[in-house]
């Protein structure tokens, strides 16, 4: 909290009112036990929006109607959770006697915070020194809760926490893999950021070949061992290749097995976020729950289509589907892929983006004989041609994704938009 010159409170913008889209939201939170009692539909809205929110899924929460005095009539009953939300009508003596009924109640180690009416740096003060860890004036937006929330929890001792980018084909063998890649060694070599890329196709990847590597260990070591794997262990499993980039392939062994643990999946992820500046999944062509979770909790999605009927229908659904559970994120990109193949007949971009209500950020056209030699010599795509067109939409794509990193969403076209036509 800041205070400006009028002595009332600035709050300090919420990571999400700064990226409207959420490009530069808090990380997932911890697993916490939160109560949460409103007093008003308004602030209930939000609660419930911030509830929903991914970034809240490993909580378990209770809300509650009847704000402030519901909860100290609660808690004369039973133990308080870990983090207690109160929204609060009372104002001056009434509000300082309501919260010391709340202390008598609560335990220690529970964490309070009031969302009140009044925007004012002493009452926020006196709040702070009655206990309260956080006071929040109305409005509260979901994303503004999320943020106070997070800045309780927020370990100052962790490592920042790095992105997670999934790239998804709408259809088996549109091109994502590729493009996944590419973007992968682009953000480690032209924008000099520590990358880890996750070939998530377990039987058939192609992570290896791509990069022309041949790791000893896979990306089924780092799932299996939920309790062994720290930074320091991915570090000794991952391939490397260059001075930023690293890397797990895919098992390969047919006769592994290839199931993908739910704990194994989410202690990856996190040590992913906390090893890698950015962290690329190749994902499969599935839509298996383990696979939703992963593009559930991303912090950009890259879809990438061909223009044909099957996958505008898959795009329109898989989009469907990610903006009703991701409402307060930056929405899919969308990539169209091996566009222009002679004699094909295809949709066009624009039909393509008014069916799905999506613009393609990029459009990479077929280009049969630099994607075979890139595959067949184990090469990126600018290592065999930087200037060819499909090369450069890539590297443009990498850098609008770099760049959604640190700067807020839907601010116009990027260099992108040069690959808009096809
Ligand atoms: N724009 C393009 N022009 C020509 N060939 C391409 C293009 N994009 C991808 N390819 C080729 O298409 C094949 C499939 O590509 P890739 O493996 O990247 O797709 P995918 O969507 O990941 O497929 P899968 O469903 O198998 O995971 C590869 O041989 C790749 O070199
Ligand atoms: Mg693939």
């Amino acid at each position: 909290m800041l205070e400006d010159e009028g002595g009332t409170v600035t709050q300090p913008q919420s990571d999400a009112a700064a990226m409207p889209n959420g490009a530069s939201a808090p990380p997932p939170l911890p697993r916490l036990d939160i109560a949460l009692f409103h007093a008003t539909p308004e602030f209930e809205r939000s609660a419930r929006a911030a509830l929903s929110d991914r970034r809240m899924r490993r909580a378990r929460a209770v809300v509650e109607n009847g704000g402030l005095p519901a909860a100290i009539a609660t808690f004369r009953k039973s133990r308080t959770p870990d983090l207690l939300i109160v929204e609060t009508l009372a104002e001056g003596d009434d509000l300082l006697r309501e919260l010391a009924d709340l202390a008598e109640v609560c335990l220690r180690r529970t964490k309070v915070i009031v969302i009140g009416r009044r925007n004012d740096i002493h009452l926020y003060r006196s709040l702070i020194d009655h206990g309260v860890s956080e006071y929040l004036p109305m409005p509260v937006d979901a994303m503004g809760l999320i943020a106070g929330v997070a800045r309780l929890y927020r370990d100052p001792q962790a490592p920042a926490q790095g992105k997670i980018w999934a790239f998804f084909g709408a259809r088996g063998g549109v091109g994502s893999s590729t493009i996944a890649h590419n973007t992968a060694w682009s953000i480690a070599e032209d924008h000099k950021s520590e990358t880890l890329l996750l070939d998530f196709d377990l039987p058939f990847g192609t992570c290896g070949l791509d990069f022309n590597i041949e790791a000893s260990k896979s990306i089924l070591d780092a799932l299996r061992d939920p309790d062994r794997l720290d930074d320091v262990l991915l570090e000794r499993i991952v391939a490397k290749q260059g001075e930023r980039l690293n890397i797990l392939t895919p098992s390969l062994n047919l006769s592994d097995e290839m199931e993908i643990p739910a704990n194994g999946l989410e202690k990856l992820i996190d040590t992913a976020r906390a090893s890698a500046g950015v962290t690329v999944l190749d994902l499969p062509h599935l839509w298996a729950p383990w696979l939703q979770s992963l593009l559930a909790d991303a912090d950009e999605i890259v879809v990438t289509a061909m223009p044909d009927l099957a996958n505008m229908r898959n795009v329109k659904n898989i989009l469907n589907v990610l903006n009703s559970i991701r409402q307060n994120d930056r929405k899919p990109h969308l990539v169209l892929s091996q566009t222009g193949v002679s004699k094909r007949p295809e949709i066009k971009l624009a039909d393509f983006a008014k069916a799905t209500g999506c613009e393609p950020v990029a459009t990479i056209p077929f280009d049969p004989s630099l994607f075979g030699k890139a595959a067949n010599n184990g090469q990126m795509l600018s290592e065999i041609s930087a200037r060819a067109v499909p090369a450069r939409a890539v590297s443009d794509l990498a850098s609008h994704l770099f760049e959604a990193k640190a700067a807020p969403a839907g601010k116009g076209r990027t260099t992108l938009s040069r690959f808009l036509k096809w």
